[in-house]
């Protein structure tokens, strides 16, 4: 508009009469001007369920939209919008499920907001109830609105996959997971190809609108060991589970039912394990007491064929590091995100350090360490990590603090954040230890009774800048003990 009134200002200025078309052109256009429409993307714009989504929307040609009216409203919603801008702010008149969830957002990094004309809609935290029509409105003295379809689609845990043996040559795969949105495709894969000998897979609906699914597949012992199942949604997002089917090669003195009756026996003794937390107050000499423990110490590297395929190993298979793509469904652990030791235990004391923080960096907020019973495979679910499953952990959850899975949890808070965590496990008295390295001293116990073969387990969680790391523990010395800090010192060397 602007423009037009220096054009006149400068066609009276320069006093030449404006001519009848000249005239008429500028009237027209100042019309015009005043006539703008709402304008979107074309084609539907995608979510998934627990993210973020901005649906596009601004007005053409740009104009200030800080004084108009814009309401966004869902089919047959338009009184109780999802959200309502009038007079310069946000108005309270919405719908319930999303007050705190929308807001007025910038279609990109180079738009300017409200400013621009840009009046583009931001949900939170977004539900499978979101899918489907949203209209934008905008009106002053003129009103346009424009409809945008949401397509919402829920990525769902990773596959867990438990193998049942048929007969001596063939075992029967099957692979459960949940939360799916809509449908995923389920692909089995070994060795790099594809499964044909799929058995049927059957999908059902949740009572949150989420599909579960289940599928089966005969493998022969003969193929080779890792067999994978693959769900996908058409967009292209995608969850594997694993399995190591030649575990579960038959022996010929042991048949199927001792495994079961072993199962059977370790899942009464974890339910009846009574769990025991002590916690002790500063060791007296906490340095004596690490050196102590380091005569238990054990050369830990990781087995990259037991990680979470997303997890990134290091090639000394000493540390590990979460996925750069990791999508993290709301504020919820990674419980998937780990691996197993190489090297397993079913007797004796054994002990390892586990480093969380390099020198100038915070320590490591998110991690999970513990031991898991062999033949165990992650779950995404907290509810299947229990000792009666054969888990036993302290897992760090950000801003949720510290916990341990046993029943019931115990929460801790630990300050200052370990830097170095000291794993002690004590088989034969059922007791797995923590120590904080750094400080020299003993975090928690957990008591319980461990049965069959148990692998240290590691978590590098997601969102940190380091590593979690395994240390490589000096050779303890049989020197007297000295004064208390040079050997925390060393240990800090030798990383
Ligand atoms: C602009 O105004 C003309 C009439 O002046 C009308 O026919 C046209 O539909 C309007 N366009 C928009 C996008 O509102
Ligand atoms: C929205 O946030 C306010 C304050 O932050 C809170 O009091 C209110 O309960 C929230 N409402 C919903 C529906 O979450
Ligand atoms: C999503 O919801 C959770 C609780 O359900 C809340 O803690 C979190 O702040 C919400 N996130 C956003 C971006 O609104
Ligand atoms: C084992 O079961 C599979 C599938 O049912 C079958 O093809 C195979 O012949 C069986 N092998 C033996 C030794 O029974
Ligand atoms: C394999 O196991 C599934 C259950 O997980 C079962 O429904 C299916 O019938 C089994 N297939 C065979 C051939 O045993």
């Amino acid at each position: 508009m602007k423009c037009y009134f220096l054009f006149i200002f400068w066609l009276l200025k320069k006093n030449q009469p404006a001519t009848f078309w000249e005239r008429y052109f500028l009237v027209a256009k100042i019309k015009l001007e005043k006539n703008h429409s709402v304008e979107v993307l074309p084609g539907q714009i995608a979510g998934g369920v627990g993210l973020t989504v901005t649906l596009p929307c601004w007005i053409s040609p740009q104009t200030d939209a800080g004084t108009l009216e814009i309401r966004w409203y869902r089919p047959e919603r338009y009184d109780t919008p999802v959200l309502f801008y009038r007079d310069g702010k946000i108005q309270a008149v919405q719908e319930e499920r999303y007050r705190n969830r929308s807001s007025l957002s910038r279609r990109s990094a180079l738009s300017n907001g409200l400013k621009d004309g840009d009046v583009s809609l931001r949900l939170d935290n977004l539900t499978l109830q979101d899918g489907g029509v949203f209209y934008c409105y905008v009106s002053g003295d003129w009103y346009d609105s424009q409809a945008v379809t949401l397509l919402i689609s829920a990525l769902g845990r990773t596959p867990v996959l438990s193998p049942q043996p048929v007969n001596d040559t063939h075992v029967n795969v099957s692979c459960r997971s949940s939360g799916w949105f809509p449908e995923p495709s389920v692909v089995w894969m070994s060795d790099g190809r594809r499964l044909v000998s799929a058995g049927r897979v059957s999908h059902s609906h949740g009572a949150d609108g989420t599909f579960s699914v289940h599928g089966w597949t005969l493998v022969s012992l003969s193929d080779t060991p890792q067999v994978f199942c693959l769900l996908s949604l058409s967009s292209g997002e995608e969850r594997e589970g694993a399995v190591d089917v030649q575990a579960f090669r038959p022996s010929p003195s042991g048949p199927w039912k001792a495994l079961f009756l072993t199962v059977g026996i370790c899942a009464l003794l974890g339910l009846l394990g009574f769990v025991l937390f002590k916690h002790r107050d500063r060791l007296t000499d906490c340095n004596d007491e690490i050196k102590k423990l380091r005569r238990n110490a054990e050369v830990i590297t990781l087995d990259c064929q037991s990680k979470h395929p997303d997890l990134k190993i290091s090639a000394d298979l000493k540390a590990v590091r979460d996925p750069i793509s990791y999508q993290r469904r709301g504020d919820k652990f990674p419980y998937e995100l780990c691996v197993y030791a190489a090297k397993k235990f079913s007797i004796g004391q054994h002990y390892w350090e586990v480093e969380l923080g390099q020198k100038e960096t915070t320590p490591k907020n998110c991690w999970l360490i513990g031991v898991a019973k062999v033949g165990n495979y992650w779950s995404a679910d907290k509810s299947g990590l229990s000792p009666s499953n054969g888990f036993w952990f302290v897992c760090s959850d950000g801003p949720k603090g510290f916990y341990t899975n046993t029943e019931p949890p115990v929460t801790l808070s630990l300050a200052p954040r370990p830097q170095r965590v000291g794993v002690l496990l004590e088989y034969d008295a059922g007791q797995l230890s923590f120590y904080d390295v750094t400080e020299g001293k003993h975090l928690l116990t957990i008591s319980s009774t461990f049965s069959g073969t148990v692998v240290p387990l590691f978590n590098p969680g997601v969102g940190d800048t380091s590593p979690l790391r395994i240390v490589d523990l000096p050779k303890p010395e049989e020197s007297p003990a000295e004064s208390s800090e040079p050997l925390l010192q060393d240990s800090q060397n030798s990383v």
